[in-house]
């Protein structure tokens, strides 16, 4: 047990003042005899203690992590967050527990954190992150919907060995493991799914762990852990963009890429190491850093702004669907968060030059928009005439359509949010034109010659 943590708890903290006092009594009366009589309660029960000593030789680099994180210090330990109820539905025994009345979990959801930290998860569920990121992957109102055949009949072996899957819940029935393979090593990841679970309460089917929606056997949703990656939990890491960025890059969504090709990330990549990353809840400003991170603009407080688990507050436009439109509803409230970012930049930049950001943006979402307006015509023409393939993914018009909003026309609208002139330009509008033009020839063509053409999705290899 030689690595177990010294115990900074509740009870070292009175130790430290009895110390002090001690001290201040040291200097009247040098007799400090009475002092070995004091006897030091360690935070943790014995319960507690076990789990952590046996876990120290079992599963080692968990305890190594979490001996150094804040909440270790604080006398949190896996016996808070790990062990539930015998009648949860998650409830199982390790091989350390067998034959005690001690049930735990391996799975541990925003519920649990929200024993301590009630006003974190309030915002965080109420944001994109909770269960709007797990319903977009599960097409959770309909049985075998679009995007869960995406991952099946499409990307899995649906798609290779030709079969037809029977459909009654989300998974589904006879897809070996190969097929869940797409979900499992993608979609999930990120977006988080349904935990299914097996007779042992175990999960199974690969649904378990996901992303950051994912939705518990307990009716909880959310893992807090993907921005305070476990068992260190920590606030430094999540105020550093390779937080978000584990999920936020790529084609179609490249938030990283655009933040290290925008001024604020040459200042990260040039100047972060210098910066303090670890300063108190809400007391992360200017001065401890140069330049924002992702944290900074979307969730941390700065100036007169506290900090938000909710990334929806700050945001004006919806700039990841077909069509962008002012956030309302679910998705937040886009004129309150026009405001709010604003306050952000107003921390080190000028009225004038925040002005210009935020007229770009809207500029630019006006002009994505005019294209999807054009594109949604054509559609609407060529399906009229019955000149539109059943399958999409077959036809090159509407694959193209597809790549128009979802890939280059939201770097456009990204890159212009988020000033990257690389992406708002070549990976952004020159593509977003350039696959406008092939969608018009495609259009062209199938209504001079009433019919589709030949080989169509050749064209369409997905301009990257
Ligand atoms: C503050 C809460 C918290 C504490 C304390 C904590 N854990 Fe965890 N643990 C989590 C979370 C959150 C997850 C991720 C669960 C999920 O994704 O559903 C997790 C996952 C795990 C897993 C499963 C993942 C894997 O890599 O196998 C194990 C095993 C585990 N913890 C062991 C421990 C041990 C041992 C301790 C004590 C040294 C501990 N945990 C302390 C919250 C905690
Ligand atoms: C005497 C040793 C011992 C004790 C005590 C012990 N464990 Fe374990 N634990 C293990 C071993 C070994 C494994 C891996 C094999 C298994 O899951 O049975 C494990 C696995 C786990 C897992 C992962 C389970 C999974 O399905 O991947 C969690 C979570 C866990 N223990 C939490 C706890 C908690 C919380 C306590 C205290 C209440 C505790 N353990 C007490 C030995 C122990
Ligand atoms: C039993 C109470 C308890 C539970 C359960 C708990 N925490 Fe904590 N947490 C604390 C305490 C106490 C601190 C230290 C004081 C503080 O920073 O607020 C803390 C601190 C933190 C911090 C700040 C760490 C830092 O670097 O300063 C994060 C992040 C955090 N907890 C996340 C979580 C997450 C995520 C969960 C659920 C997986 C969780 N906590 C569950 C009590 C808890
Ligand atoms: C585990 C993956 C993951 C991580 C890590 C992650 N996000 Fe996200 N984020 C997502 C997903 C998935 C969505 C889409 C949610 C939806 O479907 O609406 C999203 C959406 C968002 C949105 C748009 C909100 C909405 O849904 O309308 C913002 C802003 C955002 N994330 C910011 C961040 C920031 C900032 C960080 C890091 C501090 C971060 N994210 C870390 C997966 C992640
Ligand atoms: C690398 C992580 C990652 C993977 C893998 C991933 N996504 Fe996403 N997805 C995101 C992020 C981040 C967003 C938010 C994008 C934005 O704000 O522009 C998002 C947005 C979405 C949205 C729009 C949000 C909404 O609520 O309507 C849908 C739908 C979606 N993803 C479906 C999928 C499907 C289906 C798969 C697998 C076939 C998948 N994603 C794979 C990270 C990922
Ligand atoms: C998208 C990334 C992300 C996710 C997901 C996330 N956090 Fe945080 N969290 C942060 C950032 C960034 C900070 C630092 C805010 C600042 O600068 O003050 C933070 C700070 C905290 C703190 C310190 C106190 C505070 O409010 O600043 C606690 C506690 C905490 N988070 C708990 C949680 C819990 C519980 C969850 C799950 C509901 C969670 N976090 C999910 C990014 C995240
Ligand atoms: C300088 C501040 C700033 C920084 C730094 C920043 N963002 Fe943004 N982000 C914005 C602004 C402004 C918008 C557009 C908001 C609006 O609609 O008004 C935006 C939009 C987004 C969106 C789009 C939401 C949607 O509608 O689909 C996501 C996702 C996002 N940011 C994630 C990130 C991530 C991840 C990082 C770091 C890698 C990051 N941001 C860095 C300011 C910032
Ligand atoms: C913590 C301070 C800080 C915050 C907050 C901040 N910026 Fe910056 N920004 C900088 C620094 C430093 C530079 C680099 C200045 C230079 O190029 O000499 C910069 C540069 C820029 C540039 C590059 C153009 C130029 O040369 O000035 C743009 C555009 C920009 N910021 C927009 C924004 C917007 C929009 C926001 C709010 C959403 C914002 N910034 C918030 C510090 C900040």
């Amino acid at each position: 047990m030689k690595h177990l943590p010294r115990k900074i708890g509740i009870t070292s903290l009175t130790l430290l003042l009895v110390g002090i006092s001690a001290v201040a009594l040291a200097a009247q009366a040098p007799n400090l005899a009475g002092l070995k009589e004091l006897v030091i309660k360690r935070g943790f029960t014995k319960e507690a203690l076990s789990c952590i000593e046996c876990h120290a030789k079992k599963i080692p680099g968990t305890v190594e992590s979490w001996k150094t994180s804040n909440m270790s210090h604080a006398g949190v330990s896996c016996y808070d967050c790990h062990v539930v109820e015998k009648s949860s539905p998650m409830a199982s025994q390790c091989e350390g527990l067998k034959g005690t009345k001690t049930y735990i979990s391996p799975m541990v959801s925003s519920k649990t954190c929200s024993r301590c930290h009630p006003q974190e998860v309030e915002q965080f569920l109420k944001s994109g992150h909770a269960a709007l990121a797990s319903k977009a992957v599960m097409d959770i109102t309909k049985i075998g919907g679009k995007l869960v055949k995406l991952q099946f009949d499409y990307e899995g072996a649906g798609f290779m060995d030709k079969t037809k899957f029977t459909w009654t819940k989300g998974t589904p029935e006879g897809a070996t493991g190969y097929n869940r393979a797409p979900r499992a090593s993608g979609c999930q990841m990120c977006h988080g799914t349904t935990v299914e679970l097996g007779p042992d309460n175990k999960p199974i089917n690969e649904t378990w762990p996901g992303g950051v929606g994912t939705r518990y056997p307990d009716g909880s949703v959310g893992t807090c852990t993907v921005c305070h990656t476990r068992h260190k939990f920590s606030i430094a890491d999540a105020r550093k963009p390779e937080a978000c960025g584990a999920c936020h890059l790529g084609p179609d969504h490249p938030n990283i890429e655009i933040y290290f090709e925008s001024k604020h990330g040459q200042q990260y990549l040039s100047h972060g190491d210098d910066w303090r990353f670890d300063s108190a809840p809400d007391t992360w400003e200017p001065g401890d850093y140069t330049a924002p991170t992702c944290a900074t603009c979307h969730m941390s407080g700065i100036g007169e702004l506290e900090t938000t688990h909710s990334v929806n507050d700050r945001l004006k436009w919806d700039l990841m669907h077909k069509k962008s439109v002012i956030r309302s509803g679910e998705r937040g409230d886009g004129e309150k968060g026009d405001k709010l970012m604003r306050k952000v930049c107003a921390n080190c930049h000028g009225p004038t030059h925040t002005q210009v950001q935020r007229t770009t943006l809207d500029n630019s979402v006006e002009l994505y928009n005019k294209y999807w307006a054009g594109a949604v015509k054509m559609k609407g023409e060529l399906e009229k005439k019955g000149l539109l393939k059943k399958d999409a993914w077959r036809d090159g018009f509407q694959e193209l359509m597809y790549y128009l909003w979802h890939h280059t026309g939201r770097r456009a609208r990204q890159g212009a949010a988020m000033n990257a002139p690389d992406y708002a330009h070549w990976h952004g509008f020159f593509q977003v034109f350039q696959v406008y033009q092939d969608m018009e020839a495609i259009y062209n063509y199938r209504l001079k010659h009433n019919k589709i053409e030949e080989l169509s999705t050749v064209m369409s290899t997905g301009p990257y």
